[in-house]
């Protein structure tokens, strides 16, 4: 037995043997290379076989070591730690940590990574001209992608992508000014002064001041809620080669700054089919309005009329282990803050959906945004700050994810390929030619 594939091309009659690479699993991740595939050619004019797919759903456009995800069993890892251990065990600045550097801080560098995350929190004033500038409906989450975008015209170091010393100093703003900016995004939304940061609080703790702080002079967030927002923060950090880490990678490898790359991050996170999902399911819950009417919301989701938001995933076909730990923590929300009704609905739909054919047969099960954005609601986040929500952890992930791209030994530039399918060459124009 050899770690080939032999392929036969019944054109030509004639064989090829491509060799087989693995990750660190034999049976998940044994790919071949795309460009093997050229090789097998009709004759010398002939460009040569590509692969075909749609929605990248079984290309790996990269090998990387930082989250490990088997949809199939329902299994999340990062740099080899399973999301439920770190999830209940450490904060999200340490895992923050982790995913860019391989390993979990000892408590001296988790002390200084967490300093220097504290002091790059300002922002610069300007900015909130930039603010000011967007109309008072304007959504969060395009507020972020504007002026996350334009910090990269305030550091013009940034541009040095290339140098390891100014990406680390530049995943230190990024990673401590996400939250500012969603926190002014969203003051400036409800017409209130911006509340700037506080360095006594932890990096959740702040990013609550800034949001909900009023005119007392220290705000205390409740140490429950703290740590529940951390744990979230924790279980949106990263999630491989998803949509939006794919659009930070693409844009990161024509040499952008980290800076527009992310903006490129959240406009992706923010459509519906991806982190503005749990905006979504919110809406859904509300639509449904009680539980007397799932049953027919369920028949418009089985004749395609909606979809289920909150449901399905490209890669899990088992429960989304981010779910399960969201519906555990959600009693411990409630107990804070009273009970929310729309999660009564949402555990009746998740049940009545489970037991269904149409979803038992497609395998679509609760993922992560069916449960966050009852919890968030409950916590006082208005719903158009629920995709902002998921960007500001997720930004750790992309950053590590765009740090690990830069250093890879087979970078390039991100350039799928096509099949056309248009004209072939035309006779000349006859408006042209008239
Ligand atoms: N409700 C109803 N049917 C669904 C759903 C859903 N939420 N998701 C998939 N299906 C059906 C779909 O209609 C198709 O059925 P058929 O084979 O009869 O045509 C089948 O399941 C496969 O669906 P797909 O669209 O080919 O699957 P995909 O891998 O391309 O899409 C998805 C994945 C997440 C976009 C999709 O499941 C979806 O639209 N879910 C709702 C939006 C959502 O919750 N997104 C958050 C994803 S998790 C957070 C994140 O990482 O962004």
């Amino acid at each position: 037995m050899s770690d080939t594939v032999t392929i036969i091309d019944n054109r030509t009659g004639k064989q090829y043997e491509l060799p087989i690479s693995y990750g660190t699993y034999p049976h998940y991740g044994a790919s071949i290379e795309a460009l093997a595939l050229r090789k097998i050619k009709v004759d010398d004019d002939d460009f040569g076989l590509l692969s075909y797919d749609p929605g990248f759903t079984n290309t790996a456009a990269c090998s990387s070591t930082i989250t490990f995800l088997d949809g199939e069993r329902g299994i999340l890892r990062y740099r080899g730690y399973p999301i439920e251990e770190l999830a209940a065990n450490n904060s999200f600045l340490d895992v923050a940590y982790l995913l860019s550097k391989g390993e979990l801080p000892d408590p001296a560098a988790s002390e200084s990574w967490a300093d220097q995350i504290c002091h790059h929190r300002m922002l610069h004033e300007q900015i909130k001209k930039f603010m000011d500038g967007f109309h008072h409906t304007a959504h969060p989450m395009g507020i972020l992608v504007g002026t996350v975008a334009a910090l990269s015209t305030f550091y013009p170091e940034v541009k040095e992508v290339r140098d390891a010393e100014t990406r680390t100093l530049e995943i230190f703003r990024l990673i401590a000014k996400m939250p500012t900016l969603a926190a002014f995004a969203y003051r400036h939304s409800q017409g209130l002064p911006y509340a700037y940061p506080d360095d006594d609080l932890s990096y959740v703790g702040n990013f609550l001041s800034m949001m909900f702080k009023m005119t007392e002079q220290k705000y205390r967030p409740d140490p429950v809620l703290e740590r529940v927002l951390d744990v979230i923060f924790t279980l949106h950090a990263d999630h491989e080669q998803n949509c939006s880490t794919s659009s930070v990678r693409s844009v990161g490898s024509s040499l952008a700054d980290p800076f527009v790359a992310v903006a490129a991050g959240c406009a992706a996170l923010y459509g519906p089919l991806h982190g503005g999902a749990n905006e979504q399911v919110l809406r859904m819950l509300r639509e449904i309005g009680s539980k007397k009417k799932i049953p027919e919301y369920i028949e418009r989701v089985k004749e395609g009329e909606v979809r289920l938001m909150g449901f399905g995933h490209r890669v899990y076909k088992n429960y989304d282990p981010r779910a399960r730990i969201l519906k555990e923590l959600a009693p411990e929300v409630f107990s804070v803050t009273g009970s929310n009704p729309l999660l009564d609905i949402a555990l009746e739909l998740e049940r009545i959906a489970l037991e269904d054919d149409y979803f038992v047969d497609r395998h679509l099960y609760p993922n992560v945004d069916f449960y966050s954005g009852i919890i968030y609601q409950a916590m006082g986040f208005p719903v158009a700050m629920f995709p902002v929500l998921f960007a500001i952890p997720r930004t750790s992930g992309w950053l590590s994810q765009w740090q690990e791209m830069l250093e890879d030994e087979e970078f390039r530039i991100s350039r799928p390929r096509q099949v056309y399918t248009g004209e072939d060459q035309r006779k000349k124009n006859a408006l042209a030619a008239a």
